[in-house]
C-alpha cells in the first residue's frame, strides 16, 4: 500500500495485480490459491469466460442507466431474484451490502410503527451509520456509539434469550442465517424458523442478511432456505455480480406497497453490466451446481475434521462458508498459509474463514488441507 490510501483494512503486504480461476498472481507473477474470493465475491473466480462475454456484450450497448428509466435486464432479473427467494415483492437494486441493509432498515421502519429494533450479538451488517448501528462489537461501534440508532441486540443462536427481550414495541428483527464476520456461527437446527414464526405471529418485520451466505454459498441459494423461513425483507450482495458493485434488498408485497416515491434511491444502483452478470450467474447456479457447492463444502469439512491437532477447537461451516476456530495463533497461521500461497481471511475473535470460490476443485480442497496440515502441526 502506498501512502496516499487511507488504509484502514488488514494488511497483508501483498500486491496483486491479476487472476485467474481460482487462482490470484502477485506483481512478482507469484500464484496463490484463492480461499477467500475476495470475502465472498467472485463465487465464480477469475477470468470467467461466461462473465467476460456477458461484460464484452452489455459494454457496447450502456453500462449504466438511472432507475428513472426502465430496462429489461434489471426487471428480468428482478423477477428472477424473486422467484429464486420464493418471495412474492418487488427488488430494489443498489451497490453494496451496507447500503442494502440502509435501505431494508429504512423500509422496515417506515413500515412498521413499533419503535424497538432488535439485532444479534456479533452480528455483522455493514459500517454506515444505519448498518453500522445494526452490528455488533465495540472495535467498529467506538467513538460514534452516541450517534447510532438505538439497537437491542440478543444472543445469536438463543431462543429464549429473543423471546425474552421482546415487547410489544419490537417492530424489526436483523439477523444473518450463518453469521459470517462474527465467526462463522451457524445457529442451532429451527431456531431460524422458529423466530421467523415468532416474528410473523406478532407482526415483526423479519430482515434476513444474505449478503454472505446468498447466491449459493451454503449449496442453496439462499441460507435460510435450508429451513424455508419466512422473511418480509431479504438483503442480498457480495457475489451477485462476481466482483463488480450490486446488492439488492427483496421486500414483500405488503411493505412494498407502502413506500412512498422518491424515498429511497441510488444513482448507481442495478448497473446494467452487473444486473447481466448477475443474471448469467442466475443460470449457472442451478440445482445440480448447488449440489456441487454443498458436496464440495461436505468433502472440505470432513478432511478438516480428520486434522488432529489440539489447537483446533471446531471446523463449522455449510457449503463453501467454513470456519476453523483455533485456540490461538490464527494471525500466524493466515500469514504462514500466505506464505505457503493460500489465501485465507479471519472472521471473529479466533476464526479462520473460508470462502473459495465455487468452482474450487477435489484437488484444490486437497491441496489446502495438506498445507494447512503442515502449518498447523508446526507453528
Ligand atoms: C452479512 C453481511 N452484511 C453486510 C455486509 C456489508 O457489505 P459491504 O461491505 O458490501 O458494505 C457484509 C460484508 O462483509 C456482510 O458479510
Amino acid at each position: 500500500m502506498n501512502n496516499y490510501i487511507l488504509n484502514l483494512y488488514l494488511e497483508r503486504n501483498l500486491e496483486i495485480v491479476e487472476g485467474e480461476n481460482c487462482y490470484l498472481f502477485d506483481d512478482k507473477g507469484n500464484k496463490y490459491l484463492d480461499f477467500m474470493s475476495n470475502y465472498g465475491v467472485n463465487i465464480l473466480g477469475y477470468k470467467n469466460k461466461e462473465i467476460e462475454s456477458v461484460i464484452k456484450d452489455q459494454l457496447y450497448k450502456l453500462f449504466n442507466l438511472h432507475g428513472s428509466f426502465g430496462n429489461k435486464i434489471r426487471d428480468e432479473l428482478a423477477k428472477n431474484l424473486l422467484e429464486k427467494c420464493q418471495m412474492v415483492g418487488r427488488v430494489f437494486f443498489l451497490n453494496s451490502g451496507a447500503e442494502a441493509i440502509e435501505a431494508a432498515l429504512k423500509f422496515a421502519i417506515y413500515s412498521t410503527n413499533k419503535k424497538e429494533i432488535i439485532s444479534m450479538k456479533n452480528s455483522y451488517h455493514g459500517k454506515t451509520l444505519g448498518a453500522l448501528s445494526l452490528t455488533f462489537g465495540e472495535k467498529y461501534r467506538k467513538g460514534i456509539e452516541e450517534f447510532l440508532i438505538k439497537v437491542k441486540f440478543v444472543e445469536f443462536g438463543n431462543l429464549a434469550d429473543f423471546e425474552r427481550n421482546l415487547t410489544k414495541n419490537t417492530g424489526v428483527v436483523v439477523i444473518e442465517p450463518i453469521q459470517g464476520d462474527g465467526g462463522i456461527n451457524l445457529p442451532p437446527d429451527n431456531y431460524l424458523k422458529s423466530l421467523s414464526e415468532i416474528c410473523r405471529e406478532r407482526n415483526i418485520i423479519l430482515i434476513v442478511d444474505e449478503i454472505q451466505t446468498g447466491f449459493g454459498r451454503t449449496g442453496k441459494f439462499l441460507a435460510s432456505q435450508h429451513e424455508n423461513i419466512y422473511s418480509d425483507i431479504i438483503c442480498l450482495g457480495k457475489g451477485m455480480a462476481n466482483g463488480l458493485p450490486l446488492s439488492a434488498v427483496l421486500v414483500s408485497e405488503k411493505i412494498a406497497i407502502r413506500i412512498p416515491k422518491f424515498f429511497h434511491t441510488s444513482t448507481f444502483g442495478g448497473n446494467l453490466i452487473a444486473c447481466r452478470i448477475s443474471l448469467k450467474i442466475l443460470e449457472i447456479l442451478d440445482d445440480n451446481f448447488l449440489e456441487e457447492i454443498k458436496s464440495k463444502g461436505h468433502y472440505l469439512i470432513e478432511k478438516l475434521k480428520k486434522i488432529n491437532n489440539d489447537l483446533i477447537v471446531e471446523i463449522r461451516g455449510k457449503g463453501l462458508i467454513i470456519g476453523i476456530e483455533v485456540k490461538e495463533k490464527r494471525t500466524e497461521i493466515l500469514k504462514r498459509l500466505q506464505e505457503n500461497f493460500i489465501l485465507a481471511i479471519p472472521a471473529g475473535e479466533n476464526v479462520i474463514r473460508l470462502l473459495p470460490p465455487y468452482i474450487i476443485s477435489e484437488k484444490e480442497i486437497n491441496h489446502f488441507v495438506e498445507i494447512f496440515q503442515k502449518i498447523i502441526n508446526s507453528v
